[in-house]
């Protein structure tokens, strides 16, 4: 977890206001050295796409995954290159839309294919392009339903069955086969994580294509909760290595190996300040309203996830502020605002020191899918994000102003 000592997080937020997102560099750098044995590591940056954040990660040696034009444009803004070679961008998604595909062409982007139809597609307009197979193994898992992305019920990924189609559709338009691809989901437990390297030997063993890389996806977890166990990466590596190797064998030659993880590389390094602005009692609940709403933080309503609170005041740290039950909820008007509750929407308190209005809110392991899924909900804009390296905060993106938001609509 990042220090963030609170004079600095009190230096912070009265510079840049609140709420505000912050990294910590150094943890960032720690979970990449954990990942190093594998070939690639390859930042799914929908988990974090700041320009700043993904430059740290090139000039450690990551590369990245890209999912839209927009993610493509930052990962050229953080000087990333395009095309062919292995420290290049990945595109993974299910579908091209019209303008994507004339960018990945015109760019020659690796295609990281989750459909037939986008082999066909990609294949007419350009023969000979690089691509992957992002296969469905028939099986996912993931801390949510809605981050299960295997299995029938799944939009994602071409169906394990049907391979021969696809390296059909390779095969006709001359695509050139890069490797295979599962990712079952995010927020994965161990033992799912663990059969996909069974999927995968299985299916490239047993297929007639060659292959220069296989890729393990995302999805390791990271514990949100104190209690949760942290993923094991050099056992990991170990089943994956071994996964490789009885490939490699029955091709005949050596492949790469590629792992794809959004969350484990930054959600640990980042935090939400925020500050309370109302205190009250409903019935028998006790409120603390803060300054982020679901708008910034979307996690805790649309999954009912799970983030650490530490509150940050003189009497807090000094012991003098006797815990509450609390439940944390923001400035939206929508009773789904709470940062504190289960799966389904159920309100539910949590221990917090008590609070009162401009004590500073700290939430934890927002480094993903927190800023990355901020809307403009309730006309509210997006906040800043900084980063902090040797104890020092660096605005990365500063906040949006109210013109800008309406700049769209010409009145
Ligand atoms: N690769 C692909 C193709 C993906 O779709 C994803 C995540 C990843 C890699 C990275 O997965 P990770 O290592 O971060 O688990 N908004 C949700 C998570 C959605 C993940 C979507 N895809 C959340 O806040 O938990």
């Amino acid at each position: 977890m990042p220090t963030f000592p609170s004079p600095l997080l009190h230096q912070l937020a009265e510079e840049f206001g609140t709420p505000l997102w912050l990294y910590d560099a150094s943890v960032i750098r720690e979970r990449i050295q954990a990942l190093r044995a594998f070939d690639v590591i390859r930042f799914a940056q929908k988990a974090c796409s700041n320009t700043h954040i993904l430059r740290l990660m090139r000039e450690a040696g990551v590369v990245v995954d890209s999912v839209s034009a927009g993610e493509l444009e930052r990962a050229f803004k953080a000087g990333f290159s395009p095309a062919g070679d292995p420290a290049g961008i990945v595109f993974t998604a299910d579908l091209l839309d019209r303008p994507t595909l004339e960018q990945v062409v015109a760019q020659r982007i690796e295609v990281n294919a989750g459909s037939i139809d986008m082999l066909h597609q990609l294949g007419q307009r350009s023969p000979g392009h690089r691509v992957w197979l992002r296969i469905n193994p028939g099986f996912g898992h993931g801390h949510s339903n809605k981050t299960n992305t295997g299995g029938e019920n799944s939009k994602h990924g071409i169906w394990h069955t049907q391979l021969p189609q696809a390296l059909a559709a390779i095969r006709q338009h001359q695509l050139h086969l890069v490797g295979l691809h599962m990712h079952i989901g995010s927020g994965v437990d161990y033992q799912h994580l663990e059969k996909v390297c069974d999927a995968m030997v299985e299916l490239a063993c047993g297929m007639q294509h060659d292959i220069e890389a296989i890729s393990a996806g995302g999805g390791l977890s990271i514990p949100y909760v104190g209690h949760e166990p942290r993923v094991d990466t050099q056992h990991y590596f170990g089943l994956w290595d071994a996964a490789r190797q009885r490939i490699a064998a029955k091709l005949g030659h050596p492949i790469r190996l590629e792992i794809e993880p959004g969350r484990y590389l930054v959600a640990e390094a980042g935090a939400l300040l925020t500050e309370v602005r109302a205190v009250k009692q409903m019935g028998s609940r006790h409120f603390v309203l803060v300054d982020a709403g679901f708008n910034d933080l979307m996690r805790p309503s649309m999954y009912g996830s799970y983030h650490g609170i530490s509150v940050i005041s003189d009497r807090a740290q000094s012991g003098e502020a006797p815990p509450v039950p609390t439940v944390v909820a923001g400035p939206l008007c929508e009773s789904g605002d709470v940062f504190t509750q289960q799966d389904g929407g159920t309100v539910v308190s949590r221990d917090l020191p008590t609070t009162q209005v401009g004590d500073l809110l700290l939430f934890h392991d927002t480094g993903a899918y927190g800023a990355s899924m901020s809307s403009n909900y309730n006309s509210r804009p997006l906040i800043p994000e900084v980063l902090v390296e040797n104890g020092q905060g660096h605005l990365i993106r500063r906040r949006q102003t109210i013109e800008e938001l309406l700049q769209l609509e010409s009145l």
